[in-house]
């Protein structure tokens, strides 16, 4: 008698596709690097790490796909809390054609798989250059964690479905911690990730309701768009990579001060136009580009923190005021991703397995 279990299947458990479980889990995959992290409440890295970027004049961080995206967040803290000129290259581009190279630099490479071709060819030439490199990866023991100078784990357990979740709100918040790290610690940090964490958990536990508005908004739709400005525009990127990726839908995300630069002639009736805001300085002018959009037709959703929503806005997200509003992409990533989840579900798709893609890309 031979038992034929798939185990892949096996740990699927309830859940009718890994990308849903993937979701689910990040709030606690995000306790799980705060546990890792922190020690008394202080933000722990290797000192050696430390050491070695404080040397440097210069971040390069180099990563494709998702993770270039929860690189671009983490530039903003890289260099508001640490102080360290960040630039942030997706790693096919920087392999042929890079930029003018500071004279210290530090090479920070973002990888769920830690296989990536494109990262591997970068970090070929970091090494030929004698550069100092670190990577954050899920996967320890992969070839970019095995040939560069420092590695750090993001602890998000594996990651099945093609389109990329828990990994990326990892990479945020281990990017989160080591500039935390660098500037010296940050005053309760530890206290203000786990208030994240159960915040997170709170978005995650109203699903219901984005998938009530992907059914309404985009399992219809030939095209959509996000908008966003400063961190809000970075993750409009993520959310339209995810929501292409297994919907098939056309979709772009862009600053949406662009918008009347061109893409707002694309605006008809009915066309979705999401609205990302987290950020008090620019909330005012995406909700007038919102309204910009409305006045052409389009059917405008806005997902804001509960402190810039307005009582209309489709999705109400947990309040970050203050220093605490840096954290709104990490909120953001759960809807754009249940948006992404509950599109292609409702259009019968595979959701884990969406056609022409690999989980990890090995080849150039
Ligand atoms: C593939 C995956 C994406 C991922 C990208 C980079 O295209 O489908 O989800 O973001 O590779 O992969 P990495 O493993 O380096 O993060």
């Amino acid at each position: 008698f031979h038992l034929n279990i798939d185990p892949q299947a096996a740990e699927k458990g309830a859940y009718p596709f890994f990308m849903l479980k993937e979701i689910d889990e990040q709030a606690t995959v995000a306790r799980h690097l705060i546990k890792h992290y922190f020690v008394d409440g202080i933000p722990h890295i290797d000192a050696a790490i430390l050491k070695s970027i404080k040397q440097a004049d210069r971040l390069y961080i180099i990563a494709a796909g998702t993770s270039y995206h929860a690189g671009l967040i983490g530039r903003r803290f890289f260099e508001k809390w640490a102080g360290i000129p960040t630039e942030v290259h997706i790693a096919s581009e920087f392999a042929y054609d890079h930029p003018l190279i500071s004279k210290n630099p530090f090479f920070i490479f973002i990888s769920q798989s830690g296989e990536t071709a494109d990262s591997i060819q970068v970090l070929e030439f970091v090494k030929k250059a004698h550069y100092a490199s670190l990577t954050l990866a899920n996967v320890m023991n992969s070839t970019l964690t095995r040939d560069v100078d420092f590695a750090l784990p993001l602890l998000a357990g594996p990651e099945i479905a093609v389109a990329s979740t828990k990994a990326y709100t990892a990479q945020i918040i281990t990017q989160i911690i080591l500039a935390a790290a660098l500037a010296g610690g940050h005053t309760d940090l530890q206290g203000q990730l786990s208030r994240l964490a159960v915040d997170m958990q709170a978005v995650i536990d109203g699903k219901d309701h984005i998938k009530a508005l992907a059914d309404d908004y985009l399992v219809n739709a030939d095209r959509a768009f996000y908008i966003g400005r400063g961190a809000d525009a970075d993750v409009t990127l993520e959310a339209a990579l995810k929501l292409k990726e297994i919907s098939y839908t056309l979709v772009e995300g862009f600053a949406a001060g662009e918008l009347k630069h061109g893409t707002i002639s694309l605006i008809e009736h009915g066309t979705p136009v999401i609205g990302l805001i987290s950020q008090s300085k620019t909330a005012g002018l995406t909700r007038s580009n919102l309204e910009e959009t409305i006045a052409r037709g389009a059917k405008t959703m806005t997902i804001a923190t509960k402190n810039l929503a307005s009582a209309n806005d489709e999705i109400i997200l947990p309040e970050l005021t203050g220093e605490m509003e840096m954290f709104g992409p990490i909120l953001e990533a759960i809807p754009i991703q249940l948006l992404a989840y509950y599109t292609s579900l409702g259009r019968k798709l595979d959701v884990d397995h969406p056609r022409n893609l690999a989980k990890s890309v090995t080849v150039q």
